[in-house]
């Protein structure tokens, strides 16, 4: 993960609403730097337009410096980070950010202390073609001769460096069944009536962070793992699993996001106390079942009740989860003006979009991911708040991990990661359908400046012979 473990302690403490009062400030001194970019291929050195923008950008970075000593960002994978703190970006953003790469430049430091003049001789020096600033000794050495004392440059980080090192130690899939056998071991213990220990699921669930934080496709990718008979342990994994990605997308804390997968997991606990026959029944439930279903978030509350610390939050997720955004959901809470907890709305999108690309007994059949999103989509402002529910699928894109594509040159492709486009995702072109394929493709790519491929339509998973579960093992 990019950043200094400065950022990490700096954000220790800081209330989401100050810390994406950050994430502004680091997005508009972006832009800005943007902006200057710009200015530099336009207008020459002296020229006020450009000196205006570098005041702009200097102006923003003092801010930032009012709370850092120095302000990093870095590029990863067409993602911008301030610090640890993914930022997000618009298109024109996103094309400067992939064009300072293309000059092996993976992130900048701006330091206290920082001169306009520094940004303007910055700025030309980004100008030039990156085979004469190699040929020149590199960014670095010519920000030294150009008496550049407060900006440095760094090399491109890549998500897959140091990934090897960190696959000996636990591999997503080895994480996620972790996590189902702790979701399990808790359920036991409650249906036994035993005191709760969150210990495990703490540990595990950091260990999640990390890799989240490392590369959320990964484990995201996973959560499209859906069983019929471990309905419930799956479902409550896949639910952290997509409520730490939110989190994550949300630049929160790294210990909010754990707290965040903890909720998750437990947050249909309270459904020990609904009898198998209700849970599996396949037919409509009769008024008296709904009522004994719609109690298990009380229920889960009261199981959750002996937990102290991060616990609590779980309590009150699992009490809110199905409250919904309107307040018209269930268990009433009698005054809808009371606002819900922001992980009981994370908890909500993530519990439904799971539920629903599930194949199970109440929906009989497995909806693709695109039509969960669409459904979201749809219910947002009623069921979801509706700007969690937008930042959700900016995350997921419209085609999420696991959708098969019909491309426009006839070929299938297997969604694998999101790009900074929701509609032109990187895919793994299939051919044998038997998880061993590795061509893997951009729908960014432009060919005599054309996208090199198109999705057509989404396909769906049962008209092919295709396990897709695989190809995210
Ligand atoms: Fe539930
Ligand atoms: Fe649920």
């Amino acid at each position: 993960m990019p950043g200094g473990d400065k950022g990490e302690q700096e954000g220790q403490g800081l209330s989401f609403f100050q810390q994406q009062q950050l994430v502004d400030m680091a997005k508009k001194a972006f832009q800005q730097f943007v902006g200057l970019l710009k200015s530099a291929t336009l207008y020459p050195p002296a020229h006020p337009f450009l000196l205006g923008s570098a005041e702009q950008l200097l102006l923003c970075l003092e801010q930032l410096f009012t709370k850092r000593n120095e302000a990093s960002f870095h590029f990863v994978d067409g993602e911008l980070f301030f610090e640890t703190f993914s930022v997000s970006m618009e298109e024109h953003l996103a094309r400067t950010a992939e064009d300072v790469t293309k000059k092996g430049i993976g992130g900048i430091t701006f330091q206290q202390g920082l001169k306009r003049d520094e940004l303007v001789t910055f700025a030309y020096l980004m100008k030039r073609d990156p085979d004469t600033v190699s040929a020149q000794g590199g960014m670095e050495t010519l920000l030294h001769q150009g008496g550049v004392r407060n900006i440095a440059v760094h090399a491109i980080l890549l998500r897959g460096a140091g990934r090897e090192e960190q696959q000996q130690e636990k591999k997503p899939l080895e994480i996620y069944h972790d996590g189902v056998e702790a979701v399990k071991e808790v359920v036991h213990a409650a249906v036994a009536g035993k005191a709760l220990n969150a210990r495990r699921l703490q540990s595990i669930s950091h260990t999640m962070v990390d890799n989240i934080l490392d590369n959320r496709d990964a484990l995201v990718g996973l959560t499209s793992i859906k069983s019929y008979d471990e309905y419930t342990f799956v479902h409550s994994v896949n639910v952290a699993i997509l409520a730490m990605a939110l989190g994550a997308f949300l630049s929160l804390k790294r210990s909010q996001i754990a707290a965040l997968g903890i909720a998750g997991m437990l947050h249909d606990i309270g459904k020990v106390s609904i009898p198998r026959e209700i849970i599996n029944k396949p037919e409509t439930l009769t008024d008296q079942e709904w009522n004994i279903v719609k109690y298990h978030p009380v229920e889960g509350a009261l199981i959750l009740s002996g937990l102290l610390g991060v616990g609590r939050l779980a309590m009150v997720s699992a009490f809110e989860h199905h409250q919904q955004f309107d307040g018209k959901g269930y268990p009433r809470s009698g005054d809808e003006d009371s606002p819900l907890h922001p992980f009981s709305k994370i908890v909500a999108i993530a519990d439904t979009y799971d539920a629903i690309t599930s194949a199970r007994v109440y929906y009989r059949i497995e909806t693709p991911p695109g039509e969960a999103v669409k459904l979201l989509l749809h219910r947002r402002g009623f069921h979801f708040d509706p700007v969690l529910v937008k930042t959700f699928v900016n995350m997921v894109g419209l085609f999420p991990l696991g959708t098969l594509l019909r491309l426009s040159t006839g070929e299938i492709g297997l969604v694998i990661h999101q790009t900074r486009d929701l509609l032109r995702p990187r895919v793994l072109l299939l051919r044998d359908y038997d998880g061993t394929e590795k061509e893997e493709v951009s729908l960014l790519e432009m060919e005599s400046g054309r996208y090199k491929r198109m999705a057509v339509s989404t396909v769906d998973p049962r008209e092919i012979p295709i396990d897709v579960n695989q190809y995210f093992q």
